[in-house]
This record gives C-alpha cells, sequence and structure tokens, in this order.
C-alpha cells in the first residue's frame, strides 16, 4: 500500500467548489508541504469555513490525483444543476438570466478569493457585470426570477451576489434605465461587504443595523481599501460601498450622512442588503414566510432609513416577487 507521502495530488481552485454540498472525494489542505485531509468524501466544506479560506485567500484546495477527473466532473455538475434548477423553476425564457448569474458568481467568488484586487481582477469583474447588466435591459427579471436568485445564502459572496440582483431589480423599477448606472449599482452591490469578507465580520445583527462593533463600523471603508489599489472603478461605486448603512434620519454610519446627502443607488442598495440579510436571519424558516417578514421589516424601518420616493414602489415590487 502506498503511504500518504507518495501520493499525488492536484490543486483545486477553491472558488469552483460549493461550500454547501457533498463532495465526492476527500480534499486536502497543503501545510507545511504536507497534505492534510481536511474533508472526506460525502462531508461539505461548509459555509462558515468558506467565508473563512475566502478572508484569508487560500486558493485552493487538493485532491488525488486519482480523484481529479471525478471531482471535476462533479465541479461542472454542480454548476449545470444551479442554472437547470432556476430554469426548472421559473421557466426556460430566463435560461439566458441563468446562465448569466452563474458566470457572474463565478467571477466574484473568484474576486473575494483574491487577496488584492489589481486591475485585471477588477476589470475581468467589470466586463462580466456590463454583459450581465445589458442582457436584464432587454429581458427584466420576472417577478419571480427575483425570489428564486436569492435562494442561495450562505457565504459572504452570495450574499453580495443576491444583494446585486435585488438592487438592481428595484433600480429598475424605480425607473433607472441607464446601462452606466445599473452596472454601478451592480458592482457596488458585489463589493459592498468585501471589507466585511477581508475582516472576518459576520453578517448577524445587521439586519436592524445595530452598531456592533468599531471593526464592523469601519467595513464600509475598508471594502473601499482593498478596492483603491485597483484604477478604472467609477466614483459612484464608491459612493455606494461607502455609504451602503448611511440612513436617511442621519443615525447610519460611517459618516452620519442625512437625507438627501446619501447617493441614492446607495439607498437602493441599502434596502437590498437589508432585504437579504432578514432572508438570512430567518433561513430556517419556509421562504414566503421569510419574505414575509422582510417585507414587513423594510415597511417597519423605512421612514428612518430610506428615501420617501422609493415608497410604496419598492415594498410592491419586492411583495410582487414573494415566492408561493
Ligand atoms: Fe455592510
Ligand atoms: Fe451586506
Amino acid at each position: 500500500m502506498m503511504s500518504e507521502s507518495d501520493q499525488s495530488y492536484s490543486l483545486v481552485i477553491l472558488s469552483k467548489v460549493d461550500p454547501e454540498r457533498e463532495l465526492p472525494a476527500d480534499i486536502f489542505l497543503k501545510i507545511d508541504q504536507k497534505y492534510i485531509r481536511f474533508r472526506g468524501r460525502g462531508d461539505t466544506i461548509g459555509a462558515e469555513k468558506f467565508d473563512d479560506f475566502m478572508q484569508h485567500g487560500l486558493e485552493g484546495i487538493f485532491v488525488k490525483d486519482d480523484d481529479i477527473m471525478t471531482f471535476l466532473d462533479w465541479v461542472t455538475f454542480v454548476q449545470n444543476e444551479e442554472v437547470e434548477a432556476l430554469v426548472a423553476e421559473v421557466g426556460e425564457d430566463t435560461k439566458e438570466i441563468a446562465i448569466g448569474v452563474a458566470k457572474v458568481k463565478e467571477k466574484v467568488y473568484e474576486t473575494f478569493f483574491e487577496q488584492e484586487l489589481n486591475d485585471e481582477v477588477v476589470e475581468q469583474l467589470q466586463d462580466q457585470v456590463a454583459e450581465f447588466v445589458s442582457s436584464i435591459k432587454k429581458q427584466p427579471f420576472s417577478q419571480q426570477t427575483i425570489a428564486a436568485l436569492t435562494k442561495k445564502n450562505s457565504t459572504i459572496a452570495d450574499h453580495s451576489v443576491n444583494v446585486a440582483n435585488i438592487a438592481v431589480y428595484l433600480a429598475m423599477v424605480m425607473g433607472q434605465a441607464h446601462q452606466y448606472v445599473l452596472e454601478n449599482v451592480y458592482l457596488g452591490a458585489i463589493l459592498h461587504d468585501l471589507g466585511k469578507a477581508k475582516s472576518g465580520l459576520t453578517e448577524s445583527g445587521v439586519g436592524d443595523m445595530r452598531f456592533s462593533s468599531q471593526a464592523m463600523q469601519n467595513h464600509p471603508e475598508l471594502s473601499v481599501q482593498v478596492i483603491r489599489k485597483s484604477k478604472g472603478v467609477p466614483d459612484p461605486v464608491y459612493k455606494i460601498i461607502l455609504q451602503h448603512h448611511e440612513q436617511w434620519n442621519g443615525y447610519g454610519y460611517p459618516a452620519g450622512l442625512e437625507g438627501e446627502a446619501i447617493y441614492e443607488m446607495a439607498q437602493i442598495v441599502s434596502i437590498a442588503n437589508f432585504f437579504d440579510n432578514i432572508l438570512f436571519e430567518n433561513r430556517d424558516k419556509p421562504r414566503h414566510e421569510a419574505w414575509e417578514i422582510a417585507l414587513k421589516r423594510v415597511d417597519h424601518d423605512k421612514e428612518r432609513f430610506w428615501a420617501p420616493k422609493f415608497f410604496p414602489r419598492v415594498l410592491q415590487a419586492l411583495s410582487k416577487a414573494k415566492p408561493a
């Protein structure tokens, strides 16, 4: 029998692995030139560990060479299945959106695993976002699509994509039709919590915008710092990121901006963020129930947090999207 050390291993990029699925083979971490078994076949990585790996920029896990083909087939299978599940739920005409979201998601996962966002990473992400936004301008999200798209919500990367999809939906509902603005909304939403991902803060307690710590209050600025190193990110994207926890009543953070001083697209992302956080907090309940709670919470807090002009339209749009 071969000893563990005689085995050869292949690297699998972690951003391609679904943290909630049962693994088709054992996976290993490389620590001090040794391969340490981390999870067995049939185990899952788990969202918490995955966020942890993201925070530390761990690029990959290792699989035994004997298992690599099985593993890669499984990666492709899981990706296709996600697209098919969406199409099955919402209908064949969402196929393009489903594929678009899958592509965006892959790029987002890749981005979140980067230690630093250089120009190339950001450019690729921007291209992907531009392509996706032009496709949803041609064929806007149906109401069921938005519910189906936000179903997956375990890692900070999932949350970011959910917020982007909800935000762009709301921006369009509010009559925003400019490609450039919608791209910025999408990109700003994707990157809004990057600083949180990089500092290991959790999402819990954000739903009611409680100030849980100084670190939490710093995360919008931290997100901007991570991105600043790359050129070409438009100013509105920074504004969205910096202001996604500002509140209409002036009691938000980090700057305590009030009313019209807050960029309106940052407010849209703020609603989307709030909504997705409530869905996450209620993820153990049936979907329609969690959705109902999130609607009530937005309704309850709307005067404090957001511009009056968004209501009742935003709530109507979210309410129509409620899953059955
Ligand atoms: Fe945040
Ligand atoms: Fe967030």
